[in-house]
C-alpha cells in the first residue's frame, strides 16, 4: 500500500479543493454509493420532459465518476435503474435503456483510458440485449484496470440480490447450520467489493428504495436536497467532508 502522505504528491484539481475544505485525503470513504434521484423533478422545474432530466443526469454522472476517481475513491456504485423502475411508463423505460446503452458505449474509451474498472450489479440478463452486450463488453475490456471500480446498478433490487444469493447457496447444497453472514455476503453480486462507507442520496427523499440493503447496514448516509442533474464537485466534497465528521461505531462504544 502506498503510504506516502498525499501532501508529498502534486495534488490535482479536486484534491486541492478537498484539502481547502479541510478534507483528510488519507481518510476518504473507500466505497461511495449514490442514489441518483431527482432527474424528473429537475426536468419539471425547467418545463422539460423527464427524459431530458435523465440525459442531464448522465452528464452529472460523468463528472462525478471523474471527480471520485481523481479524488482517490476506490469504489463508486451508482443506482441507474431499479428492479422497481419497470413500473414507469414504457416510453420512459425505453428511453432510459437507450440512454444507458449509448452512454455505456460512448464512455468506454474514456473510462478505459482513466483506468476505470467497470462492474454491474443487478439482473442484467433481463435488460435489452443491446444494453446487456454493451455492459458485458465494458466489463471485459476494463477487467484488469487498477483504478476506481465503477459499479452500475441496473435492474438492481436489494431484495432480489439477497434472493439470488440464497438461491446460489441452496443450489450449492450448503447445510443450513453452516450459513453465516459471511456466506450470504460471499454470494452477493460483487462479493469482492467492500461495503459502502458513504451513501449519498440526491433530491431529498429519506429512504433506501431497495438499494444495497444488505451492504449498507453500517454505511453513513448523506441526503441532499440538490437534484442529481445539479449535483457537482462541491456537493461530492461536501458529502465526503460530512462523512469525515461522523463517528462510526458499528454498535460498539467509542470514547
Ligand atoms: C432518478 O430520477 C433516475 C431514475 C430513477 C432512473 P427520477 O426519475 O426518479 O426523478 P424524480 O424522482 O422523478 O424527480
Ligand atoms: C431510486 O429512485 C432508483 C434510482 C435512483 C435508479 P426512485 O426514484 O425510483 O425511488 P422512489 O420511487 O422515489 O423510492
Ligand atoms: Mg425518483
Amino acid at each position: 500500500m502506498n503510504r506516502t502522505p498525499a501532501a508529498a504528491h502534486t495534488l490535482n484539481r479536486i484534491q486541492k479543493a478537498a484539502v481547502d475544505l479541510g478534507i483528510d485525503l488519507e481518510n476518504l470513504p473507500a466505497h461511495v454509493a449514490v442514489i441518483m434521484d431527482g432527474n424528473g423533478r429537475w426536468a419539471r422545474k425547467k418545463g422539460l420532459q423527464r427524459l431530458l432530466g435523465h440525459r442531464e443526469g448522465y452528464k452529472t454522472l460523468r463528472g462525478v465518476l471523474l471527480d471520485a476517481s481523481e479524488l482517490g475513491i476506490r469504489y463508486l456504485t451508482v443506482y441507474a435503474f431499479s428492479a422497481e423502475n419497470w413500473r414507469r411508463p414504457k416510453e420512459e423505460v425505453d428511453g432510459l435503456m437507450v440512454l444507458i446503452e449509448r452512454a455505456a458505449k460512448d464512455e468506454l474509451r474514456t473510462m478505459h483510458q482513466n483506468n476505470v474498472r467497470v462492474q454491474v450489479a443487478g439482473r442484467i440478463d433481463e435488460v435489452p440485449e443491446g444494453l446487456r452486450k454493451a455492459l458485458e463488453h465494458g466489463i471485459e475490456t476494463t477487467k484488469d484496470n487498477t483504478g476506481i471500480t465503477f459499479t452500475l446498478a441496473i435492474n438492481y433490487g436489494g431484495r432480489a440480490e439477497i434472493v439470488d444469493a440464497i438461491k446460489e447457496i441452496v443450489a450449492q447444497g450448503v447445510p443450513a447450520g453452516q450459513i453465516t453472514e459471511e456466506t450470504v455476503a460471499a454470494h452477493l453480486y460483487n462479493p469482492e467489493t467492500p461495503e459502502p462507507d458513504l451513501m449519498i442520496r440526491t433530491a431529498g427523499e429519506m429512504r433506501w428504495s431497495n438499494f444495497l440493503i444488505w451492504q449498507s447496514a453500517y454505511c453513513e448516509l448523506f441526503v441532499t436536497d440538490t437534484t442529481w442533474p445539479e449535483f457537482g464537485s462541491k456537493d461530492l466534497l461536501s458529502a465526503v467532508h460530512t462523512y469525515q465528521s461522523r463517528t462510526r461505531k458499528f454498535g460498539a462504544v467509542v470514547e
